[in-house]
């Protein structure tokens, strides 16, 4: 049915973002959303489907299994936001279950443009659906759909995937808040989390023998050359995965190989990393299966049902906003 886009540039903001976390002495940062460009969506579609890492499986398979069973929880009638949407696949079982309830809107909201017109190009097929795509950071996405709501109508969030645990746990927290704040009692969140399981699996999931993940790590490098004019040396990189256990998080680093300058034009800097020295690309926060059940009751959720993937520790959670 019918599909529109709304855009802004998001090219200053990226460029101020990159020269924020490189032009640190310590710790430099790059954000892990500037991962998935139309290659670095791509590479994570090819990661989702590696033995290795179950986690994109898990969600699905718990969306195929209990979409029914979700739907009849939810407060109808609703329109569907999703925050990240990727290509939609996982997310067509439950809004197949919705669309046998009630003709249904759905809102994709993707930093992604390559993801969201691939997003509404595999879903438009299915009976009763309105989707609209927004080119949109998550809370901007969501602020708009929920502006421009029909006043009878519910808000069911979704934010699958684990995408939560990209944010550190503090930040996890406000964004679960700010995402609260925009919405109404009897709204709905169903909040995907990968949950925590052995080191080594975590650590071949996110340092694959195919060398995927190294490839979707290194491609920020491609991107920062291709869109801000930067020099750097892919070759000079090792992709490294490294979990924290303090932090219960696996993280990906990129670390140089030598020492070497970098020239970063559009972003206004030059820096000089030494050998060894990394750049702090992702971090995946893994999860206890009760923490999401504390951290809906801090937001201002009350937790419904959570459904536990039996092969690939994963959980979907369904909250209530309160
Ligand atoms: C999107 N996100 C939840 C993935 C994760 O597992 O943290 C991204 C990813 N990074 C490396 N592999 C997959």
């Amino acid at each position: 049915m019918a599909s529109r886009v709304a855009v802004v540039d998001p090219m200053a903001e990226f460029a101020a973002e990159v020269r924020e976390g490189l032009s640190r002495k310590v710790r430099k940062e790059l954000p892990s959303k500037y991962l998935y460009d139309a290659v670095g969506s791509a590479l994570f579609e090819v990661i989702s489907l590696l033995p290795q890492y179950g986690l994109t499986r898990a969600d699905e398979r718990l969306l195929r299994l209990h979409a029914s069973e979700i739907v009849t929880m939810l407060p109808l009638p609703v329109a569907v936001a999703e925050l990240g949407s990727g290509t939609g696949r996982k997310t067509r079982w439950l809004l197949q279950a919705l669309c046998r309830r009630q003709p249904t809107s759905y809102f994709p909201i993707e930093i992604s443009r390559s993801a969201l017109v691939a997003c509404q190009r595999q879903l438009s097929d299915i009976d009763s659906i309105n989707i609209v795509g927004f080119e949109r950071e998550y809370l901007d996405g969501l602020a708009e759909v929920a502006a421009t709501r029909n006043a009878d109508r519910r808000i069911l969030v979704l934010f699958l995937g684990s995408t939560i645990g990209n944010f550190d746990r503090p930040a996890g927290t406000r964004f679960l808040h700010e995402v609260r704040r925009i919405l109404r009692p009897g709204d709905a969140l169903l909040l995907g989390t990968d949950l925590e399981k052995p080191v080594s699996h975590l650590l071949d999931a996110y340092d694959d023998p195919l060398g995927i993940t190294a490839a979707f790590n290194r491609n920020l490098l491609v991107r920062l050359n291709r869109e801000l004019g930067a020099d750097f040396d892919l070759e000079g990189f090792d992709h490294v995965a490294r979990y924290d256990g303090g932090e219960r998080r696996i993280e990906m680093h990129l670390r140089a190989r030598r020492a070497q300058t970098v020239s970063i034009p559009r972003a206004h800097l030059r820096i000089n990393l030494r050998e060894g020295e990394t750049i702090w690309t992702e971090s995946s926060h893994k999860y206890a299966p009760d923490e999401p059940f504390r951290m809906a009751r801090e937001t201002g959720f009350r937790p419904l049902a959570q459904w536990i993937d039996e092969e690939w520790p994963f959980a979907e959670n369904l909250w209530l906003a309160e």
